[in-house]
C-alpha cells in the first residue's frame, strides 16, 4: 500500500509517498534553515507560518515526482508530536482535512518512532521482524535516549539526556565559537582536522535519576560541556583564531559522541541484543557513526544506520512507518490532537 506523510514537528517542511513501509517513491523537504539563520535558531512564529505556506505546494510536488494520484493512495500520515505545537498543528491539521476530504484513513505517528524507523526505509534495508529486539540510539536537535524496541509498537526508555539533547548541545557550542547555525554540521566541519585531545571537556556523568527503572550510567547531561566551554572561551579567548578553532570544534564534539558512544556501548553490554539502530540528526555525523560501528563490532551486534537524508527531519520515515500502524486508522482518530510532549516508551 502507497501511504503519504506529513512531516511539520519543527523548521522542515516534508512530504513524501512510500510503498509497503519500504519503497520511497518520493520525498520533497523544504528547509527553513535560512530563514531562521539570523536569529541563531528555529524561531516557532516563523516556522509554522513557513510551513502553511509551503506545504501544499511540497505535497503537490511529492505526488507529481512520484507519478501518483489521490487515487492510489492507501492513507495520510503525519506527525503529531512531539515537537513544537504551532508547527505540528500545521501538518497534522493539513492531514486531517487531506483524509477527510479524499475518504482516506488518517494514521498519527510519534516522531521519535519515525526517527527509529528510518533504518526501514531503502532498497538495501533490513525487514523490521528480523532485527528485534534491537537497541535504538535517538540523537536529535530536541533529543537522545536509548531505547530498547521488541517490536515496532513496543518501547522501553532505557535512558536518556536529563537536560540538552546531543544536537542541542552542538547547536549552542557552534553559537559560542561563532559557527553559525544549524551548529552539528558546522562543528563537524569545522573539527575535520583539528585534534580531539587538544582540551579534555567533560562527558557528563550522570550519578542519580528519580525513575527507579532507569539506570544513571545509560543517561545523558550535555549542560555542563556547554558551560565548559564557555569559561574555557573567556580563559582562552585567543583560541578562537582559524590556527586552534577546529582543535577547539574537534575537542567539544569529541566530548559529545564519546559520551553517546560509551553509553550506547554499555546499553548493549547490558541488553544483550543482536541489533542496534540509529537514527536523528546527529547520525548524520560520521565520527559518531564510526564510533558507533566499532561499539557494535565489538559487542558483536550488528548496527543499522539510516541514510543520512533520512535521518534529519523528513516525512519517508512517517510514510514508512505508518504502513505498520493501519490498524490504529478508524473514525475515532480524527478527534485526535497534536501533543508537542508525545514521549517514546516510558518516561522519566
Ligand atoms: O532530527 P533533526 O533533524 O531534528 C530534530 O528532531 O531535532 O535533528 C537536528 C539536529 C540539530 O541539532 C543539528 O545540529 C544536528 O541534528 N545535526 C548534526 C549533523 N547534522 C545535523 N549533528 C552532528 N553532525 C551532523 N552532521
Ligand atoms: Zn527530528
Amino acid at each position: 500500500m502507497i501511504m503519504l506523510g506529513i512531516e511539520t514537528s519543527c523548521d522542515e517542511t516534508s512530504a513524501a509517498l512510500v510503498k509497503d513501509g519500504r519503497d520511497v517513491l518520493a520525498c520533497t523537504i523544504h528547509s527553513q534553515i535560512a530563514q531562521h539563520q539570523p536569529y541563531g535558531g528555529v524561531v516557532p512564529e516563523i516556522a509554522s507560518r513557513s510551513h502553511v505556506e509551503v506545504l501544499p505546494s511540497v505535497i503537490r510536488k511529492t505526488l507529481t515526482d512520484a507519478g501518483i494520484t489521490w487515487s492510489q493512495i492507501g492513507a495520510i500520515a503525519a506527525t503529531h508530536g512531539p515537537g513544537l505545537a504551532s508547527s505540528l498543528l500545521i501538518g497534522f491539521s493539513a492531514a486531517k482535512a487531506l483524509a477527510l476530504s479524499q475518504n482516506k484513513p488518517l494514521i498519527p505517528i510519534n516522531h521519535l518512532e519515525a526517527h527509529l524507523y528510518a533504518i526501514f526505509l531503502g532498497s538495501n534495508a533490513p525487514s523490521p521482524n528480523d532485527v528485534m529486539p534491537l537497541l535504538g540510539l535517538l540523537v536529535s536537535g530536541g533529543h537522545t535516549c536509548l531505547i530498547r524496541m521488541d517490536h515496532l509498537n513496543q518501547y522501553t526508555l532505557l535512558g536518556q539526556t536529563i537536560d540538552d539533547a546531543a544536537g542541542e548541545a552542538l547547536d549552542k557550542g557552534a553559537s559560542l565559537l561563532s559557527l553559525g547555525y544549524p551548529g552539528g554540521p558546522i562543528v563537524e566541519k569545522t573539527a575535520q582536522h583539528g585534534n580531539p585531545t587538544f582540551v579534555r571537556f567533560p562527558r557528563g556523568k550522570v550519578r542519580n535519576v528519580t525513575a527507579k527503572h532507569i539506570d544513571p550510567n545509560l543517561c545523558f547531561s550535555f549542560s555542563g560541556v556547554k558551560t565548559s566551554l564557555k569559561y574555557h572561551l573567556k580563559k582562552h579567548p585567543e583560541q578562537l583564531q582559524p590556527e586552534t578553532l577546529p582543535d577547539l570544534a574537534a575537542s567539544y564534539q569529541e566530548a559529545i559522541l564519546d559520551a553517546l558512544a560509551k553509553r550506547f556501548s554499555l546499553a548493549l553490554q547490558q541488553t544483550g541484543v543482536h541489533h542496534a539502530a540509529c537514527g536523528g540528526g546527529v547520525a548524520c555525523n560520521k565520527t559518531l557513526r564510526s564510533k558507533l560501528t566499532d561499539a557494535a563490532s565489538k559487542n558483536h551486534c550488528t548496527l543499522h544506520m539510516a541514510e543520512p537524508k533520512y535521518c534529519t527531519d523528513n516525512a519517508a520515515m512517517v510514510a514508512g512507518l505508518a504502513h505498520h500502524r493501519q490498524d490504529a486508522s478508524t473514525e475515532a482518530v480524527f478527534s485526535q490532537e497534536i501533543n508537542p510532549n508525545l514521549t517514546i516508551g516510558k518516561k522519566l
